[in-house]
């Protein structure tokens, strides 16, 4: 994980607020204490019978140790997994196709969509796409440069950015830092938004964040997978 040294922490925190948004409220989610990541990779493993598994960005293995599969990949440029690469060099060169993608990586709005588009790509026919970080609560967990340990990064805007694709159906279950759910299907809820997502706040993600990311529950999930 990237160390940040208090000096560069103040410093963006300064930048942030002075140039891209001052914003103080928080958001109180739901996420179950009892259900994580694991619980739901093992859930879909379960129930589909899935035998292919790549994650891309895997750390200490925290996860990637604890998902029980026939075969599993984990990309990292620094640490963990089984490849030591970047996720962008890992796309380029692989041909092999996954029935769940576990994104973890690096958390930022251009690259967490590049691995969404490439992730989708590689997909077998019934296979699915996880993002990991999706539900930031509060400005300082998602702002980009980084100033906060526990961070999230603008995951968040790469599901709302990709929300409003006709091929692609996204949602987002409230468990474990929110966790984005992305099939190779016909979207039925196309979003429709009204400020360009390159101008788009963690003011308007606190505001609509559960129809710009289409919430779901557990026990919603699981009627639809
Ligand atoms: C939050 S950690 C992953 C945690 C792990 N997946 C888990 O569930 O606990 C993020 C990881 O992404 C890795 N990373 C950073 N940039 C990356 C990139 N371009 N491609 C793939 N992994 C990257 C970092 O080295 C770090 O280990």
């Amino acid at each position: 994980m990237e160390k940040l040294n208090k000096f560069q922490k103040i410093i963006n925190r300064i930048y942030y607020n002075l140039f891209i948004e001052k914003f103080n409220k928080k958001i109180n989610y739901n996420f179950p204490d009892n259900y994580f990541r694991w619980d739901l990779i093992k859930y879909l493993i379960k129930k589909y019978n899935y035998t292919n598994y790549l994650e891309i960005g895997c750390d200490k293995d925290q996860l990637f140790s604890k998902v029980k599969i026939q075969n599993k990949i984990g990309v990292d440029p620094f640490s963990g997994g089984t490849v030591r690469k970047t996720s962008d060099k890992f796309f380029l060169e692989n041909n092999e196709k996954f029935d769940i993608v576990f994104i973890d990586g690096l958390h930022i709005y251009s690259q967490v969509k590049k691995d969404i588009l490439n992730s989708v790509q590689c997909l077998k026919p019934n296979g699915i796409v996880l993002v990991h970080d999706c539900m930031p609560d509060s400005i300082g967990k998602q702002a980009v440069p980084r100033y906060k340990m526990q961070w999230n990064g603008d995951v968040w805007k790469a599901i709302v950015d990709l929300r409003q694709k006709n091929n692609l159906e996204i949602y987002t279950c409230e468990i474990d830092q929110g966790i984005g759910i992305i099939t190779n299907k016909k979207n039925s809820s196309v979003l429709k938004l009204d400020i360009p997502i390159n101008k788009i706040k963690f003011k308007d993600y606190y505001y609509n964040y559960k129809e710009y990311m289409r919430v779901i529950s557990i026990n919603e999930f699981k009627e639809i997978f």
